[in-house]
C-alpha cells in the first residue's frame, strides 16, 4: 500500500486526516514539530483506528530532516497540513508566518522535487478570495484582497504552486480551499484543542459550555444578514478529511486543480448558537460586541466542482457536526492537557 507523508499530521485537521487515510488503508508517516499539537492525539488517533503509524518529529524548515524521511520512507504523495494559522498572530509577526507558512512549504517542495515525490496535497483556505469576494466563492475566482499576513501566506503558496505545475508536467497538484471546518470525530477522542484562548467560533462556544469561559462575545449583529449576524460555510473536519483521501487517490491526474472543501450552505453566528443549545439543551451566555476587523458578512462555498471531479460531497448535517464537537470538548474539558494527569474515559 501507497505510503502518505502528512506533515501537520498532529494538528487538527491533520489528526482527522490520518484517521481517514489509515482507514482506507494507506499507510502514514506524521510529520510535525508539535508546535500546535501533542504527542497525545497521535496515540489516540492510532488508538481509533487499531493500526499504528510512522512519526518523525521535525520542522518542515528542516532540510535535512526532511530530506531523511524521503530516503527512509517511499513516499508516494504529500498531503501538506503543516503551517500557522492565527490571523491576528500573523498581523503581530508577519515575518514568522511567511517563515514557516511559505518558506517551510518552499523547501518541502524543494526536497520533493530533489527525491523525485511529485504528489501533493496542500490545505488552502477560502481566505485567498479576499475581502470583496462576491458569494457562493467560485474556484477560478481570482485572489482577492487580503487582510493579514497569514491569508497572503497562503495566496502566496497558490501562486507558487501553480508556477511549479507550469515549470514542470510531472507534478500533480491538489489546492484544497477549506472553508470552516468544525466537529471531531465521533469517538470524541481526537478534536480542536487551541492552545490560547479561541479565536475561532466553535472552540469559544464549546468552551463556554464546559465554563472554561463565562460568556460568547458576538462579533457584530447589524451586518446585512437575514439575523444581523455573519454567516459561514461550517464544515464537518471528517467530511474534509474525506475530501483528502479522494485528493490523495487521483493518481493519473498532473497539473493543478483547485476544490473548495465546503457545504455549500451559510449558517449564521446566532444560528449556530440556538442550534448549539438545542442539540445540547446546554445555555451558551452571550453579549454582543462590536464587529471583528476583517469579518465579512457572509462566506459560503460552490462545491459543484468537487461534486463533479473528485465525486466529493459534504455527508454530515449541521447537528451532527455540533454534537461532534460537543462530545470532544465535554470528554475533554481541558484537551489534550488533561492526559498526562488526568484519566481519559475511552467509554
Ligand atoms: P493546527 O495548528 O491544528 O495544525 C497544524 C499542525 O502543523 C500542528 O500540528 C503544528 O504543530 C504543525 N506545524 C506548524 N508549523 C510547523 C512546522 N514549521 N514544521 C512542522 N510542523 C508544523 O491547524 P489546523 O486547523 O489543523 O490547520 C491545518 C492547515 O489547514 C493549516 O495549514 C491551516 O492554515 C489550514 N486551514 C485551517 C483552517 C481552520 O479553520 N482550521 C481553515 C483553512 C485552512
Ligand atoms: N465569531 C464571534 N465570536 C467569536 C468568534 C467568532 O462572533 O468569539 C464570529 C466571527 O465574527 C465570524 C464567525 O464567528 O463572523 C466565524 O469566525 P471564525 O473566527 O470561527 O472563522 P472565520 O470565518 O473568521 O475564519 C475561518 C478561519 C480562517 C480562514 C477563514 C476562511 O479561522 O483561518 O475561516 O474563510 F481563513
Amino acid at each position: 500500500m501507497r505510503m502518505i507523508l502528512v506533515t501537520g499530521g498532529a494538528g487538527y485537521i491533520g489528526s482527522h486526516t490520518v484517521l481517514a487515510l489509515l482507514g482506507h488503508g494507506y499507510d502514514v508517516v506524521v510529520y510535525d514539530n508539535l508546535c500546535n499539537s501533542s504527542y497525545e492525539c497521535l496515540r489516540r488517533v492510532s488508538l481509533i483506528a487499531g493500526r499504528n503509524f510512522e512519526f518523525i518529529e521535525g520542522d518542515i524548515r528542516d532540510t535535512a530532516k526532511l530530506s531523511q524521511v524521503f530516503d527512509d520512507f517511499e513516499i508516494s504523495c504529500v498531503v501538506h497540513f503543516a503551517g500557522l494559522k492565527s490571523v491576528s498572530e500573523s498581523i503581530e509577526n508577519p515575518l514568522k508566518y511567511y517563515d514557516f507558512n511559505v518558506g517551510g512549504t518552499n523547501n518541502l517542495l524543494a526536497v520533493m522535487r530533489e527525491k523525485e515525490v511529485y504528489r501533493f496535497v496542500f490545505s488552502s483556505s477560502a481566505t485567498v478570495y479576499g475581502e470583496n469576494a462576491a458569494v457562493p466563492c467560485v474556484e477560478d475566482m481570482p485572489h482577492g484582497d487580503m487582510t493579514n499576513p497569514y491569508g497572503r501566506s497562503k495566496a502566496m503558496i497558490e501562486d507558487i504552486l501553480l508556477d511549479l505545475a507550469h515549470s514542470d508536467e510531472k507534478w500533480s497538484i491538489t489546492v484544497l480551499r477549506y472553508f470552516n471546518p468544525i466537529g471531531a470525530h465521533e469517538s470524541g477522542l481526537i478534536g480542536e484543542d487551541p492552545l490560547d484562548v479561541p479565536s475561532n467560533l466553535m472552540p469559544y462556544i464549546t468552551q463556554v459550555a464546559v465554563r472554561r469561559l463565562p460568556h460568547l462575545q458576538i462579533f457584530g449583529n447589524d451586518y446585512e444578514t437575514k439575523d444581523g449576524t455573519c454567516e459561514r460555510d461550517f464544515i464537518h473536519v471528517m467530511d474534509l478529511a474525506n475530501g483528502h483521501v479522494l485528493a490523495v487517490a487521483r493518481e493519473s491526474e498532473f497539473g493543478i486543480d483547485t476544490f473548495n472543501l465546503g457545504t455549500g450552505k451559510a449558517t449564521s453566528v446566532l444560528k449556530m448558537v440556538r442550534e448549539f443549545e438545542r442539540v445540547t439543551q446546554i445555555e451558551i451566555p452571550m453579549v454582543v460586541v462590536g464587529k471583528r476587523q476583517g469579518d465579512l458578512p457572509q462566506v459560503w462555498a460552490d462545491v459543484t466542482k468537487a461534486k463533479e471531479v473528485l465525486d466529493w460531497e459534504a455527508q454530515y448535517s449541521l447537528p451532527k457536526m455540533l454534537e461532534d464537537a460537543w462530545r470532544w470538548q465535554r470528554k475533554n474539558p481541558l484537551g489534550y492537557r488533561a492526559a498526562s494527569s488526568e484519566k481519559v474515559d475511552y467509554s
